[in-house]
């Protein structure tokens, strides 16, 4: 079975057996196949932040539970719940279209809406973390609902429980969402607002959302043109301490304050210093208007863009003494 499609790094790699399902009941039964799951399974979204090495012996899980359903109201506030197999995208033109507040900044973020809440994706001053009110899984060893509250998620920057402590054991079929619906806008992070002025644009969802997507498409490049997974790298989150000794050697290093004894330093902005915005090894390279992303130049294979990322780690952490590690996945 290809997953060309399946991946938007572009690697012409294949599975054992891809099986989508439509429903918690049909996922269940899956599950309850121990002999399929017994090879290993890898349950993917819009295989917008992987990673193939090689084949996959194993089975590959997608989701096609889809749907929105409006689960509690009131005159401030909405809570929608929608099928892990919905297209996230999607699903913030929804919420813009209905005058919801609050997903808009997200807009044109690859994948769907199961990976929002393992992923806790983030841009432009906002989380998943920050719209999510519970996720509900199935337990894949006994095939049994879960439902887990935003508390116990434990969510943190690209972080979840489901990427750490209870990886692979549950799989998410809805996410509950929290919309506004009074105007509350995050325009600051990554000038959104100078943007809006600059074309001239009042400050509306709608609005939001267009210069959003303009932004985005301008920097990012589309992976079915080159082949890429967004953000390669996480942004490191450094001690203050460290950060104050980094900054006093490079005045003009960008950054956001996590905590009061943390800082997060933009990876992008330490590759560029260290030259690699552009640059191509083999059929791998670093793209030309983001140093975050890595790009697949035709053909390239997994081992060659690991191999240009563990360049690029070496020389960030020479230059700058900060370890950055990938948020792609590798497979
Ligand atoms: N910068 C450079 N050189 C570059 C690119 C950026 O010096 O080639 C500098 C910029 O000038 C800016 C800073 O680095 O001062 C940050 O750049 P940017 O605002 O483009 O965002 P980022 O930190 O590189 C993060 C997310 C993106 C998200 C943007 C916008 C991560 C890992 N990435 O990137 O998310 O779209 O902020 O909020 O947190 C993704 O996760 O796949 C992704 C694209």
């Amino acid at each position: 079975y290809s997953l060309l499609p399946h991946n938007t790094f572009g690697m012409d790699v294949k599975a054992s057996l891809f099986v989508e399902y439509e429903s918690v009941e049909e996922l269940r039964s899956v599950l309850s196949d121990k002999k399929r799951m017994a090879g290993g399974w890898l349950h993917i979204g819009g295989g917008s932040n992987l990673l193939f090495k090689g084949d996959y012996a194993g089975t590959i899980l997608h989701s096609a539970v889809r749907g929105y359903e409006v689960v509690a109201e009131n005159e401030r506030e909405i809570e929608v719940r929608a099928g892990a197999g919905e297209v996230w995208d999607d699903f913030v033109a929804y919420t813009v279209r209905n005058g919801w507040y609050g997903a808009e900044n997200l807009s044109l973020i690859p994948g769907e809406v199961g990976a929002s809440a393992v992923q806790n994706i983030g841009a432009y001053g906002v989380e998943a973390k920050d719209l999510i009110v519970s996720v509900e899984t199935l337990e894949v060893e006994t095939g049994r609902e879960r439902l887990f509250t935003w508390e116990e998620c434990r969510y943190a920057y690209r972080e979840s429980i489901f990427k750490k402590e209870l990886k692979g054991k549950y799989i998410v079929t809805h996410v509950t969402y929290r919309l506004s619906r009074q105007p509350v806008f995050h325009l600051e992070y990554g000038n959104v607002r100078g943007e809006l002025e600059k074309q001239g644009r009042e400050v509306t969802l709608e609005n939001v959302r267009e210069v959003i997507i303009a932004v985005r498409e301008a920097k990012l490049p589309d992976p079915r043109v080159q082949g890429n997974a967004g953000s390669f790298f996480m942004n490191p989150i450094v001690p203050r301490k460290q950060f104050d000794m980094l900054q006093q050697q490079y005045p003009d290093m960008p950054h956001y304050e996590v905590d009061g004894s943390r800082v997060k330093i933009p990876a992008a902005w330490m590759i560029d210093r260290c030259g690699w915005k552009g640059k191509q090894i083999g059929r791998a390279g670093v793209h030309s208007r983001q140093a975050l992303v890595l790009v697949n130049c035709g053909g390239a294979t997994g081992d060659e863009v690991i191999s240009l990322a563990m360049q690029i780690q070496q020389s960030v952490f020479q230059k700058f003494g900060v370890a950055i590690s990938p948020e792609v996945n590798f497979i």
